[in-house]
């Protein structure tokens, strides 16, 4: 089988590592790199996440350096919701990988030129190691094949109104993604949410025997009682969804559109504007995710911890 270059952007976060679980075991992926940047926690913390995951799961690839702080923005974290390390009760072992020295956007750039029309980059942070490779390197946007993101919403925000993580936290940088040129599937916090697993759907998955099993649990009881602390039944893992939607592509519906970030107004600040109704009569940039299948996401949960032997 032909494998895809895959760059997976992250900032471990428990719903990252559930998405670096099921992104592991994807035969149909060569992941050339992992490139932290700061969000769920510090940059200092989602590196060295992403390393003791690497490491955990076996992927044999480049962490590199990122961004630390969103481009004009002061950082917020999310904290409340990920832990203080970022991966909830989970304690990884430090990773004795080589440290690489190089940062996101630079690999970014060398493996878009090496694989011409042919890298996927998924984004499932904020996007300003993405928005950073595109400043420094314009032309990278005729070489990257195809670039997916967690991040945004046609609809309701968890940040704020209408803002979701990822985009609110640094929209200067999302600006710069979707203004771009390159074609996003976006994979939007309304979409996702339409696989909601429930608790029992959780412990389904967490009372499966496989390789990873403590350190699933260590991860998934934290993120269910962060969500029951802000009023959720169970937590949508947006991260996982997403992973899940580009592994098994019939998993998600999307439509296509014209997308913009609000980086002006105070009460919209951060959102994407979805104009799903071509109301701006724009060329699309964007396939949004509009509604998912969750038996299928949870299969491609329990299917990907059946290979973790
Ligand atoms: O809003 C959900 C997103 O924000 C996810 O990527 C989660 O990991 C956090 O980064
Ligand atoms: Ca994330």
């Amino acid at each position: 089988m032909l494998k895809e270059p895959v760059i997976i952007d992250t900032d471990p976060g428990i719903d990252d590592f559930m998405a670096l679980v099921l992104a592991a075991k994807c035969e149909r992926f060569d992941i050339k790199a992992l490139t932290p940047v700061a969000g769920n926690q510090v940059f200092e913390k989602v590196w060295r996440n992403a390393r003791g995951i690497a490491k955990l799961l076996g992927i044999n690839c480049v962490v590199t350096k990122g961004a630390e702080k969103p481009l004009i923005l002061e950082q917020e974290l999310a904290d409340a919701v990920h832990g203080e390390t970022g991966l909830g009760k989970l304690q990884l072992p430090e990773s004795d990988a080589p440290v690489c020295e190089k940062y996101a956007w630079d690999v970014m750039y060398e493996e878009a030129k090496k694989n011409p029309g042919k890298l996927h980059i998924i984004a499932i942070g904020p996007l300003t190691n993405v928005a950073i490779a595109i400043k420094k390197y314009p032309d990278i946007v005729g070489l990257i094949g195809k670039l997916s993101i967690m991040g945004g919403s046609a609809g309701f925000g968890n940040h704020s109104p209408y803002g979701e993580f990822n985009i609110w936290v640094d929209p200067h940088a999302a600006a710069i993604v979707f203004r771009s040129g390159l074609k996003v599937q976006m994979f939007g916090m309304d979409g996702n949410k339409t696989c909601q697993m429930s608790v029992q759907d959780f412990h389904d998955i967490m009372d499966l025997d496989c390789a990873i099993k403590q350190e699933m649990n260590d991860a998934l009881s934290f993120s269910i009682e962060a969500a029951h602390g802000y009023g959720a039944e169970a937590p949508v893992l947006h991260d996982a969804v997403t992973m899940a939607g580009i592994i098994d592509e019939s998993l998600m519906e999307f439509v296509e559109c014209y997308t913009d970030v609000e980086v002006r107004s105070k009460t919209c600040f951060g959102r994407t504007i979805c104009d799903v109704r071509n109301t701006w009569g724009k060329q699309p940039n964007s396939l949004v995710a509009v509604k998912g299948d969750k038996e299928k996401f949870k299969s491609v949960i329990i299917n990907t911890l059946k290979k973790y032997r």
